[in-house]
């Protein structure tokens, strides 16, 4: 279980996480929705060990080991995942030595041919053109590139918690799709999700077991699937 546990967070002094639980079982999807500026993305950068975002009190533990205080890279290998916001270019790094070199760091090393196989059929489910693999990292990727590229990812290291920050954002409908289903394939129950999201849309092709609305960085109400239906309709007003 990856359990989030009354987790402040501060940023430049400020304050921005206020206390907030959640606690993620393999094989569940929790969505986690909430107006701009309430905190999501502090949440996800914080849960992975981002430097600017200080936890100040509280815990995470993944399957009863305390990650809190570890490097980001330490999180990885206990098997945190974080899909970004706004994923990072890393020119001069292909996005197969990446791959590679980011699934020989975390998990066992893996027969060259069988590498080539696993990344050519994942990127192929997501329609990422062949090219991709020798070229730089979401160096001059569009948008939806970006966003493909960070299911490619996930599909590729399989981690055991995955956080997908607004992962649906910024896509057009063939390829809010085709990350849906990469995201769908590779969640099952071994798999703990938390989907951040501000859109009903991904969920008809996802449909999460739980919802939670951040407000102000603090969780505010939890429900079933039909919350997120309710928020597109009502908005975030009068849910604390
Ligand atoms: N590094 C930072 N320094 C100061 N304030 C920050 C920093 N990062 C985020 N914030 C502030 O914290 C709040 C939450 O931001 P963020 O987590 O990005 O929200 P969300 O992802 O929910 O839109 C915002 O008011 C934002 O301006
Ligand atoms: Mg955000």
């Amino acid at each position: 279980m990856l359990e989030i546990r009354d987790l402040h967070v501060s940023s430049d002094n400020k304050e921005i996480l206020k206390g907030v639980s959640l606690k993620i079982n393999p094989g569940e999807i929790h969505v986690l929705m909430g107006p701009n500026g309430s905190g999501k993305s502090s949440l996800s950068l914080a849960l992975m060990g981002h430097p600017r975002y200080k936890i100040t009190s509280g815990k995470i533990i993944l399957d009863r080991k305390d990650i809190t205080v570890l490097t980001p890279d330490k999180r990885a290998k206990a098997g945190l995942f974080l899909a970004m916001q706004y994923p990072v270019a890393v020119p001069g790094v292909s996005v197969t030595n990446f791959l590679r070199s980011s699934l020989r760091n975390l998990k066992a090393n893996v027969a060259p041919a069988e590498f080539v196989k696993i990344t050519k059929e994942k990127m192929a489910a997501l329609k990422i053109d062949e090219s991709f693999a020798t070229r730089s990292i979401n160096d001059g990727f569009s948008g939806g590139e970006k966003k493909k590229m960070e299911v490619l990812q996930l599909s590729v290291l399989q981690p055991k918690y995955a956080v997908l920050d607004e992962t649906d954002s910024g896509l057009d409908v063939d390829a809010l799709k085709l990350v849906a289903e990469g995201i769908k394939k590779t969640s099952g129950p071994k798999i703990g999700i938390l989907l951040i999201t501000h859109y009903q849309r991904i969920l008809k092709y996802i449909k999460p077991d739980f919802v939670h609305i951040l407000i102000d960085g603090k969780i505010v109400k939890s429900g079933g699937h039909k919350l997120a239906e309710r928020i597109e309709e009502e908005g975030y007003a009068n849910k604390s």
